[in-house]
């Protein structure tokens, strides 16, 4: 991996998305916490830049301001993959890092990746291998993409190691490390805000018969007018069997007005919030009877949490939340989400946590770095 012990350039550790940051936060505290390692820079490409999509985060995480901000912002995939990798050549043209570090399958994790690759620079990924074998969904080729260009390939569960085998990456860039957004959780979890009040901020006294919180937002749900409502039929179904709290995403928001459909979301049993904290999500989510979502990284919170959860798509990409923990993959037709429903709260079988999600994910993956980098 080229010269890199005579001149140890500083850490490039990029962040874009929300999902990005309680994954960067444990890292970012385990680098830093090592004066024998260069120095990691924070580099937010700006993807997300609303207040409760982003600052809140940060602030809940304890995740320092970046060092750089790209101040990307949205567009199409083209516009904001290309708007990243313009922004970020400069950088590393100042910085002359000796590794860049992305996490997950944001479109910024790939957009970094390449720049950094086509500069002869080490990628290291956190969260690779990761398949969920659909690809219309814009985060697999970014996975997969990512991982065809990455150095070191540090991964959540061992399905991911068969993944990448398959496409051809050599076993010895891949190091099966654990769970880094566990790791937040583990850490923040003393801290969560206590659901009662944030339910009860949001005017949802749900009078402490169990609740069921609702997270919405991927494209394939919410993107086409006759999805989006029949995910929200299914929703006003659900509730009439249990209150829930719907934390929804600006796209989302922004879908059902355009679309007309903000009627199904008013309900005495249906309360609609912003976009939450990580302190009220994760006190939303402890406490919760079940949990719906077409999220990636409440899959795994859930399953850490040892909260049912059905996943309201037709694949994961995270198959040891099924395996292992709490995950049900119910699609998104009515019946198998109403079964599923019934199935979850019917319990079944001892949960376990999955292997090495045991909040100490950050430290290995510094560990592994520095020994492959700095030898
Ligand atoms: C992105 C990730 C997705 C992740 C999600 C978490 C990609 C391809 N997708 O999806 O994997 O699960 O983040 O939230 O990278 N918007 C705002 N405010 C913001 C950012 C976005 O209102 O701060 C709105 C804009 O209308 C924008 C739309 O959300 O066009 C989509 O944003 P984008 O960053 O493209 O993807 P997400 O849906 O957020």
């Amino acid at each position: 991996m080229g010269n890199l012990r005579d001149n140890p350039g500083a850490l490039l550790c990029v962040v874009g998305a929300r999902p990005n940051y309680m994954k960067m936060a444990p890292l970012l505290r385990a680098f830093r916490s090592r004066a024998d390692l260069p120095p990691a820079v924070l580099v937010h490409t700006g993807q997300h830049y609303d207040p409760m999509l982003n600052d809140r985060l940060f602030e809940d995480l304890a995740l320092p301001r970046p060092d750089i901000n790209l101040g990307v912002g949205s567009g199409t995939h083209a516009v904001q993959t290309a708007e990243v990798m313009r922004r970020f050549e400069p950088v590393m043209d100042e910085h002359q890092p000796s590794c860049v570090v992305v996490v997950g399958d944001v479109n910024s994790t790939l957009a970094c990746s390449l720049v950094a690759v086509k500069k002869g620079v080490p990628v290291a990924h956190v969260e690779a291998g990761l398949r969920s074998f659909d690809r219309a969904m814009p985060e697999e080729i970014n996975r997969i993409l990512t991982d065809q260009i990455s150095d070191l390939l540090y991964t959540t569960e061992r399905s991911a190691h068969d993944n990448l085998a398959r496409e051809g990456i050599p076993t010895g860039r891949m190091h099966f490390a654990g769970n880094v957004m566990i790791d937040s959780l583990l850490y923040h979890r003393s801290r969560a805000v206590p659901a009662a009040r944030t339910l009860q901020a949001a005017g949802a006294g749900f009078g402490g018969a169990g609740y069921g919180v609702v997270t919405l937002h991927r494209p394939s749900n919410v993107d086409e007018p006759e999805a989006l409502r029949a995910s929200l039929e299914i929703l006003c179904e659900v509730a009439q069997r249990l209150p829930l709290v719907c934390a929804l995403h600006p796209r989302t928001v922004a879908r059902v007005d355009g679309f007309g459909l903000s009627e199904l979301l008013k309900g005495a049993r249906l309360a609609v919030l912003p976009p939450q904290g990580y302190l009220e999500m994760l006190g939303l989510m402890a406490e919760a009877t079940l949990v719906l979502t077409d999220s990636g990284g409440i899959q795994e919170e859930t399953t850490a949490l040892s909260v049912p959860c059905l996943t309201l798509r037709e694949n994961t990409e995270r198959p040891i939340t099924v395996t292992c923990g709490t995950n049900r993959v119910v699609g998104t037709r009515p019946a198998d989400i109403v079964d599923g429903y019934r199935a979850a709260l019917a319990g079944g079988g001892p949960r376990r946590i999955p292997e090495l999600w045991d909040g100490r994910t950050s430290e290995r993956i510094r560990d592994i770095l520095q020994k492959a980098l700095f030898g």
